[in-house]
C-alpha cells in the first residue's frame, strides 16, 4: 500500500487551520507575574508579530492556492454543495452531477470499494470511476465445508467481461472477498485442511488472474466462540499469517505489483473496553507484516433497536485510536488501514414499535421526493438525518451519508494517513465519487 501523499487538504477543514494562534497568545498573557511582566510582554509581542507573519503568509498562501485551484476543485465544491445546511432539493437536483474530469483523484490514499452481485449499479460505478479506486472487492466467494471436504464457492459470480473492462480502464487491484464459512474447529486444528484452504484460494487467484483477496473470517470465528481460547486464537492468527505469506510468495507481473495481496476484514469493538473476542491492537500487530491491509468496518453503530447515526465520527476516531494508538507508531500502523465508510443509510421507525433498516440511494431519493423533509445536521456524530411520518403516521428517522459527512470522514482518514473502504459503492449517490 505504498502511496504518495501531497499537502492537499479537504476544504471542509480549511477554516480550522488558523485557530491555534489565538488561545496560545491569550494564555501566555494571562499567566504572567509582575517581575516577569516586561520579559513576558516583550516575548508576547514578539510571538504575536511572528505568529501574525506566519498567519499572514499561511493565509495568503491558502488564499492564492484557493484561487489557482478553484477550477480544479471537484464540481461539488465549486457548487458549494459540501455543507451542513443541505436541502432536499439540492440533493435531488445535483446527486448525479460530477466534475467533467472523472479520472482525477482528490483523496490521496488508497480506496477499497466493495461491490455486490445483487446490486449491478456497483459494477457500473466501478467501471465509470475506476481510476479513483485502488482496490476493488467484489463480494463473490465463500469457503465452506462439504462433508469432510473444503470447497471454494463463488466462481459463478465472477464476471470476466467486467474484470477485463476494469483492467483496461485503470490500475485498480481486483481482490474478491472470500468469507471463511468453514467450521474453524476443524480448519484451524488440522494442518491438512489449513493447507487445503490456502491452496484453494491461491489456485483461484491464479486461474482467474486476481491480484489477491479480501478475507473475512474474524466475525465467523467470533460466532463460533473460538477466540476466547488463547490456543485457538493463536491458531487463528497463525492461519491468517500463513495465508498472507503463501500469497506473498506468488509473483505477478501485472501492475508492477509483485505478488498476491491479502486484505483482512476487521470489526470495530462494540464497547469502549475491548472484549475478549474483539480484534485488538495486539492482533493487529501480530498480523501486520503478513497482510497488506485491514478493512475496518466502522459502520452499523446503530440498529433498529438503537436508532441513530450509522458511524459517529468520534466513534470512528476512538476506534482508530484504540487499534493503532497515538503518535508516529500509530501513524505507521494506520497506513495499512482502510477506514470503513458506509454508502448506504438507515430508515428507522421511531414510534409504534421499533423497526426499519438499511436503505440505498434509490429509496433515499424517493423519500426526499415524497416528504420534502428538512435535512438536519447532527453535530455530535457529524451526520445528516431527517424525520418524516409515513401514511400510517408512524415517525421515521433517516440517516444517510452526505457530501459533508463523507468529506469529514475522508479528512479523518487522511489525518491518520489511512485509506478508506466503502461498503458498498452501488448504494451511494453518484456525486459522492466527485470528492474521492
Ligand atoms: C445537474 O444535473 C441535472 C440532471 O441530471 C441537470 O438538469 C442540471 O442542469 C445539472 N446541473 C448543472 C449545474 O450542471
Ligand atoms: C483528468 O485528470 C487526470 C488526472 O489528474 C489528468 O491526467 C488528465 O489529463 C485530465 N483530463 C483532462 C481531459 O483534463
Amino acid at each position: 500500500m505504498a502511496k504518495k501523499r501531497s499537502k492537499q487538504v479537504v476544504s471542509a477543514s480549511s477554516s480550522q487551520r488558523s485557530q491555534p494562534l489565538k488561545p496560545s497568545s491569550r494564555s501566555s498573557v494571562k499567566s504572567h507575574t509582575n517581575r516577569q511582566r516586561g520579559v513576558t510582554t516583550t516575548f508576547c509581542i514578539l510571538f504575536f508579530i511572528v505568529s501574525l507573519l506566519i498567519y499572514r503568509q499561511k493565509y495568503s498562501n491558502t488564499a492564492s492556492t484557493t484561487v489557482v485551484d478553484d477550477a480544479d476543485k471537484p464540481y461539488v465544491y465549486q457548487r458549494a454543495l459540501v455543507k451542513t445546511d443541505s436541502t432536499y432539493s439540492d440533493i435531488l437536483n445535483e446527486n448525479t452531477n460530477v466534475s467533467e474530469n472523472i479520472s482525477r483523484r482528490h483523496f490521496e490514499n488508497p480506496i477499497l470499494a466493495y461491490i455486490t452481485p445483487w446490486n449491478s449499479k456497483g459494477y457500473d460505478l466501478a467501471k465509470k470511476f475506476s481510476s479513483k479506486i485502488t482496490h476493488l472487492s467484489p463480494v463473490w466467494y465463500d469457503l465452506k465445508n462439504e462433508g469432510s471436504k473444503l470447497v471454494l464457492h463463488g466462481r459463478h459470480n465472477a464476471d470476466r467481461g467486467w474484470i477485463s473492462d476494469i483492467r483496461m480502464k485503470g490500475n485498480a487491484l481486483i481482490l474478491p472477498r472470500v468469507v471463511l464459512e468453514a467450521n474453524p474447529l476443524d480448519l484451524l486444528e488440522k494442518k491438512r485442511l489449513r493447507e487445503k484452504a490456502i491452496n484453494l484460494i491461491i489456485t483461484e487467484c491464479k486461474e482467474m488472474e486476481y491480484d489477491g483477496i479480501v478475507l473475512e473470517s474474524w466475525s465467523r470465528w467470533v460466532a463460533y466462540g473460538i477466540l476466547h481460547n488463547s490456543d485457538m486464537r493463536n491458531l487463528a492468527l497463525q492461519f491468517v499469517k500463513q495465508l498472507g505469506e503463501a500469497m506473498h510468495s506468488v509473483h505477478l507481473k501485472r501492475n508492477g505489483k509483485t505478488n498476491l495481496q491479502l486484505v483482512y476484514v476487521i470489526g470495530p469493538p462494540r464497547t469502549d473496553k475491548l472484549q475478549e473476542h474483539d480484534f485488538g491492537p495486539e492482533d493487529l500487530q501480530a498480523l501486520y507484516d503478513a497482510v497488506d491491509g485491514f478493512s475496518l468496518m466502522t459502520y452499523d453503530h446503530s440498529s433498529p433497536y438503537n436508532p441513530g447515526p450509522n458511524a459517529p465520527l468520534k466513534w470512528v476516531r476512538s476506534t482508530l485510536r484504540l487499534l493503532v494508538g497515538a503518535g508516529s507508531k500509530g501513524r505507521r500502523l494506520a497506513e495499512k488501514i482502510f477506514v470503513g465508510i458506509n454508502f448506504y443509510g438507515n430508515d428507522f421507525v421511531l414510534s409504534g414499535g421499533l423497526g426499519g433498516g438499511p436503505i440505498t440511494a434509490h429509496k433515499y431519493l424517493y423519500l426526499l421526493e415524497q416528504h420534502k423533509p428538512v435535512i438536519q445536521w447532527e453535530e455530535e456524530s457529524a451526520e445528516h438525518f431527517f424525520l418524516y411520518s409515513d401514511n400510517q403516521h408512524v415517525q421515521h428517522a433517516v440517516f444517510y451519508p452526505s457530501l459533508m459527512s463523507l468529506a469529514m470522514r475522508l479528512q479523518e482518514a487522511l489525518s491518520w494517513g489511512a485509506g478508506i473502504s466503502v461498503w458498498e459503492i452501488g448504494q451511494g449517490l453518484e456525486y459522492f465519487f466527485d470528492i474521492l
